[in-house]
């Protein structure tokens, strides 16, 4: 098991891989596939998303499902509050376990509120409000599944019940949208990789596979 890396006596850092992507856009499919090769390897890894399921999160799910009634700014803070607790807590803090060795691999992370939120509010002023976490984390490697909308949607109605789809599209036409803004924004910052969604599962993989496992001298 190579989860820890000993060189001089000293730990080195878990890698920490974030996937974006709009809703449907095989995000889940492919953390199974990239933990189940890095398995393969000997390398165990911690999966995790956002929103988690910490109390702030089961608020944040508790609004999306229209449960809870609040204003997008609220939200768009809620996931802010989410994040830091994902990194920070002292349960199961993503921060911890980097500096333990292990790797980590999270469904979304920033990169989804600059997307999502900038669809009602300056991408500038969700960028800052996530500072911290930016600061505390940053991914070894974002990577984005850049999958058509029109297709985002088919695949979410084949599995779930949907109704208002129409409105679905456009919004997430607007969110990747903002998803290739924000890449573009932080190019200097941030190290990313952008994926055709639209290809098969298994080519997919292929393709980050062939970048991530440089990230462990593979
Ligand atoms: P997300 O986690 O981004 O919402 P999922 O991985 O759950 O997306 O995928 C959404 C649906 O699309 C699932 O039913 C999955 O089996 C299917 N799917 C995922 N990747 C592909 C692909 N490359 N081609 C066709 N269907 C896919
Ligand atoms: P979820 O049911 O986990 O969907 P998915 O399988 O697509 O990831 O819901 C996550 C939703 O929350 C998704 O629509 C994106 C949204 N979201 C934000 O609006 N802001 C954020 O910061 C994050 C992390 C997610």
């Amino acid at each position: 098991m190579k989860k820890v890396t000993v060189k001089k006596g000293k730990i080195s850092r878990g890698n920490f891989i974030a996937f974006e992507g709009i809703d449907g856009s095989g995000k889940s499919t492919q953390i199974a596939l990239l933990n189940n090769r890095l398995n393969k390897e000997g390398i165990y890894c911690y999966t995790t998303m956002e929103p988690t399921n910490s109390p702030i999160g089961s608020l944040i799910h508790q609004i999306m499902t229209g449960r809870v009634k609040t204003d997008n700014r609220v939200i768009a803070g809620l996931f802010v509050a989410d994040r830091l607790d994902h990194l920070l807590n002292e349960v199961d803090g993503i921060v911890s376990k980097i500096n333990e060795g292990t790797t980590v691999i999270t469904d979304r992370y920033y990169f989804s509120s600059y997307a999502y939120h900038s669809v009602d509010m300056p991408m500038e002023w969700v960028i800052r409000a996530n500072e911290q976490s930016s600061a505390i984390l940053r991914p070894t490697i974002t990577i984005f599944i850049d999958v058509k909308p029109d297709t985002a949607v088919e695949r979410i109605a084949k599995n779930r019940f949907h109704q208002e789809l129409f409105e679905k599209k456009s919004r997430l036409v607007k969110v990747r949208e903002n998803y290739l803004k924000a890449f573009e924004l932080l190019t200097k910052d941030e190290k990313y990789m952008i994926v055709d969604g639209n290809q098969s599962q298994e080519k997919i993989a292929e393709i980050v596979w062939d970048t991530v496992k440089g990230y462990f001298n593979l």
